[in-house]
């Protein structure tokens, strides 16, 4: 038995009490708050025990050393990512947690939907035909099988896109520092991906090292025409390379899950404003670029695989147990 703990629940939205509700815990009093955390709201979690994050909260060194201060003992993320966490500031403060694996199909499932509507243009055929249009000028795609798909990053995502891209007959090369025997395809450099790929699909975790990893120098080695799939971390690309690569023909379509300036905006309604970032509204409007809001993962598999273990990461920590998902440095 564990004392009652409150844990404050940043960024909660109505799936997230949903799937959460399913994993209840007696013992643990979820509060649910709208509020991304950062800065400005760390003081809703003063009289918690732990808080519970996502990918648009910011956890940096001011964030976590109030935390501290409150004496919160637990940074719960619900979501693989953790490159909004300053680890350093966290290490010997507070104990950060996360999911490790939920549903890999989620994320791959939604890498091929964004292919799939992006090279037969579903997304204009929608639109045209609840128009009464029936054109088909325009609308034209290519085989799928055949084409060569570089994935950047082999791990659960990566190789379980791998798999999905197999049965469609596609030839398959990766990328990743460290090979693993469960890839679908062959392995090769990240320079004979980026001249090879008909499609390149990102699915390494965004670190110090591959910021803008796709930039001016990466996309002008890349096949002309190529298409860009992003469900990995925004800031994994240079949207403003990305951009005059688009307006060149260089490369032939994004289709973007994330957005290295997402934070103040995806999750939220601004429908009825103009939005305050140029850049993304340039890409937005292109014909041949899908953004989506970071919504790979929504599935309900997905949500019911982290609610139940953010809740085990909890309670784990609550009862003074072993917290096999702790991040470290
Ligand atoms: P994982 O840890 O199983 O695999 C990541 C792989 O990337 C590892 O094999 C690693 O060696 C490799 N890697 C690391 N740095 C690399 C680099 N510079 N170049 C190439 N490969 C590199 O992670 P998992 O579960 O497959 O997730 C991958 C990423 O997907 C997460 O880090 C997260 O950023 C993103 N994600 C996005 C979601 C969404 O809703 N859009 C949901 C879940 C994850």
């Amino acid at each position: 038995m564990i004392a009652l703990k409150t844990v404050a629940f940043f960024d909660a939205k109505s799936y997230d009490r949903e799937s959460f509700s399913r994993f209840a815990d007696d013992e643990i009093n979820i509060r649910f708050f709208e509020n991304k955390l950062n800065a400005d709201t760390v003081s809703i979690a003063a009289c918690c025990d732990g808080v519970c994050a996502f990918v648009n909260d910011t956890l940096d060194k001011e964030v976590i050393q109030k935390l501290a201060e409150y004496k919160v003992g637990i940074i719960a993320m619900r979501c693989a990512g953790y490159n909004n966490v300053d680890l350093k500031a966290a290490e010997g403060l507070i104990k950060v947690a996360r999911v490790p694996a939920y549903s890999p199909y989620a994320v791959a499932e939604h890498a091929m939907g964004l292919i799939l509507t992006l090279n037969r243009k579903l997304h204009r055929a929608y639109i045209r035909t609840r128009d009464h249009n029936f054109s088909l000028e325009g609308l034209t795609g290519f085989d799928l099988n055949g084409k060569t798909v570089g994935i950047i990053g082999t791990g659960k995502i990566g190789r379980c896109f791998a798999d999905i891209c197999r049965g469609f007959g596609m030839n398959i090369i990766g990328f990743d520092p460290y090979e693993s025997d469960e890839f679908a395809g062959k392995y090769t450099s990240l320079d004979e991906l980026l001249e090879a790929s008909d499609i390149i699909s990102l699915h390494c975790p965004l670190t110090r090292e591959n910021h803008h990893l796709i930039n001016e120098n990466t996309i002008s080695k890349m096949k002309n025409g190529a298409y860009v799939i992003n469900t990995s971390r925004g800031l994994l690309i240079d949207t403003a390379a990305l951009i005059a690569g688009l307006k060149s023909g260089r490369i032939g379509a994004a289709g973007l899950d994330v957005y290295e300036e997402e934070t103040a905006l995806f999750f939220e309604d601004y429908s009825d404003e103009i939005i305050p970032d140029d850049t993304l509204s340039t890409i937005i409007s292109m014909p041949n670029v899908i953004v989506t809001s970071h919504q790979a993962f929504l599935t309900r598999e997905a949500l019911d695989g982290i609610a139940k273990t953010t809740m085990e990461n909890l309670r784990a920590y609550f009862a003074g147990e072993e917290l096999k998902n702790e991040i470290k440095l």
